[in-house]
């Protein structure tokens, strides 16, 4: 959910959490770690790490489709990779660009980006879900050279699973749209059970920290200028509605046992085929 082109969970997790990756994270050991910070960033580095034994070993040149903080793009620069990291958050281009001469930034959505560079490698870390499948394979097809390999981590919904915020890609659906374009699965790795204790910890830091917090302020107004609060409630009405749909919206997005119930978190990689005809 955007504010003012700002991207609120995203904004949460790099400017208060202070996280250094967007994604959720892979837990050795759920439900034995502590859920700190600490432990959420240890889970960070792990499920890089994990991304990267995915990557196939002749890979010299990967498309990052929404680089976030850039951990992942410099990664695969230190690993002798040439990168172009994309997001539509034009902040994110600080983060990669001081990584060298082997990566460059374009911001751009996936639906607009265009390049004549075909690449051995695309990836989706936690990016797949912000477009349609058809989008995801009908660019993919564009800049991925035949027998090239796609690597989405992220999200998706169940194939019977209600519509969970922001999770427009059910996996199913997601995996027969990919081979209909000639995209075979060559890994599919669920690691659902890896990333809930990144929700639970998110989740339960908003409902242990934000709310008391709310109720504070309010109730400090309240006593204190009781006709001032009044009369502010009702100028901005609106506005307080609005944020209390934002915080109601992040809550329903890191509900662990909803995403539980509906969701289910794949590393997936899949190869182009050499005969899959380009898109236009
Ligand atoms: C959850 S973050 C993941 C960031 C990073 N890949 C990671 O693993 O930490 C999602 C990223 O996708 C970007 N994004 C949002 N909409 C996009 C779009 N339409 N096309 C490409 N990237 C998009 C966001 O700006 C952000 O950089």
């Amino acid at each position: 959910m955007e504010f003012d082109g700002l991207a609120l969970d995203l904004f949460f997790c790099s400017e208060i959490l202070k996280l250094s990756s967007l994604h959720y994270g892979l837990w050795a050991d759920p439900g034995a770690e502590p859920l700190t910070l600490d432990n959420l960033r240890a889970a960070q580095r792990r499920y890089t790490e994990a991304l990267f034994r995915l990557i196939p070993g002749d890979t010299r040149s990967a498309l990052d489709v929404g680089c976030g903080l850039g951990d992942v793009a410099r990664g695969l620069v230190a690993r002798g990779i040439r990168v172009t990291a994309i997001s539509p958050d034009k902040n994110h281009g600080r983060y990669v660009e001081g990584a060298g001469e082997n990566v460059r930034f374009v911001q751009s959505r996936y639906q607009n980006f265009s390049s004549k560079e075909r690449f051995d490698l695309v990836l989706m870390s936690e990016s797949q879900n912000y477009f349609q499948p058809g989008v995801c394979f009908e660019q993919t097809s564009r800049f991925l050279r035949p027998g090239g390999h796609l690597l989405v981590a992220g999200m998706f919904r169940k194939s019977d699973g209600k519509p969970f915020p922001d999770h427009v890609n059910v996996l199913e659906e997601f995996i027969g749209q990919g081979a209909s374009m000639g995209f075979e699965v060559v890994e599919n790795q669920d690691i659902t059970g890896n990333v809930l204790p990144t929700l639970t910890l998110v989740h339960g830091a908003m409902r242990s920290y934000i709310d008391p917090s709310v109720d504070l302020l309010q109730r400090y107004a309240q006593t204190s200028a009781p006709v001032k609060a009044r009369v502010l409630g009702l100028v901005f009405r609106r506005q307080l509605e609005e944020l209390r749909g934002i915080y109601r919206y992040l809550l329903a997005k890191t509900d662990p046992d909803a995403f539980a119930e509906h969701g289910t978190y794949r590393m997936l990689l899949m190869r182009r085929g050499l005969s899959a005809t380009r898109a236009a």
